[in-house]
């Protein structure tokens, strides 16, 4: 089981999600954060914080959207824990425009 993020995260990295996660399950690199499965406890917090939709539990993936859960499990073995708030990416709030249009 476990949260995902997606793609929606990439290029905005807002982190209001890893200020909600018990159990510093966030990593991150220079474009987004990702989710390591193997802490996540599904406890729900993170995805109604994130401003542009960006995280799914890996039973409700959109179908485009699949290839995420296979991605957060590699990145997060291979990147740093965030657990703290980071500025959003510069052009992050005109990319979660388009998001929502
Ligand atoms: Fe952390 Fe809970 Fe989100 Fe899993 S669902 S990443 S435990 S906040
Ligand atoms: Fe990304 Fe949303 Fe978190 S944009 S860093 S998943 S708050």
């Amino acid at each position: 089981m476990a949260y995902v993020v997606t793609d929606s995260c990439r290029g905005c990295r807002y982190t209001e999600c890893v200020t909600v996660c018990p159990v510093e399950c966030f990593h991150l690199d220079a474009q987004m954060t990702y989710i390591d499965p193997e802490n996540c406890i599904d406890c729900g917090g993170c995805a109604p914080m994130c401003p542009v939709s960006a995280i799914h539990p890996s039973w409700q993936m959109p179908a485009d959207k699949i290839e995420w859960v296979a991605i957060n499990r590699l990145r997060a073995a291979e990147t740093p824990v965030v657990n703290a708030k980071l500025p959003p990416l510069p052009g992050a709030d005109e990319q979660a425009k388009g998001l929502a249009s």
